[in-house]
């Protein structure tokens, strides 16, 4: 999927790589969240989850939150998730409230 996602190149994501399904089906196997997806207003919305939203606390990472959920930002601004979500529990992230791997880094234990 490196014609997609880059790291090592400005913008990082080219979603002109690969087709549509192909990108949704590698943002559902991002093992963090940090990934997403949304459908613009003629798309209709996936299934959405009917079990109970769980949440798991990792082993010296991130919370991750199974199911649909709503965020809203500092600045009100809301954010709809499906699957997984990873949350920061470490305070390092770059990306607050998502984990983006920082806990890594400063051998985060708790
Ligand atoms: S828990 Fe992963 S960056 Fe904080």
């Amino acid at each position: 999927m490196i014609d997609v996602f880059n790291p090592a190149e400005k913008p990082w994501i080219k979603p002109e790589g690969a087709s549509t399904e192909r990108i949704i089906e590698q943002v559902k196997k991002c093992p963090s969240g940090a990934l997403s997806f949304y459908y613009d207003k003629d798309t209709p919305e996936p299934a959405q989850v009917t079990t109970d939203t769980k949440i798991e606390v990792s082993a010296n990472g991130p919370l991750l939150v199974y199911g649909n959920i709503l965020i809203k930002d500092a600045q009100g601004t809301e954010t709809k998730k499906y699957n997984v979500t990873a949350l920061c529990r470490c305070g390092q992230s770059g990306n607050k409230p998502y984990c983006d791997g920082s806990h890594i880094k400063t051998a985060f234990k708790g």
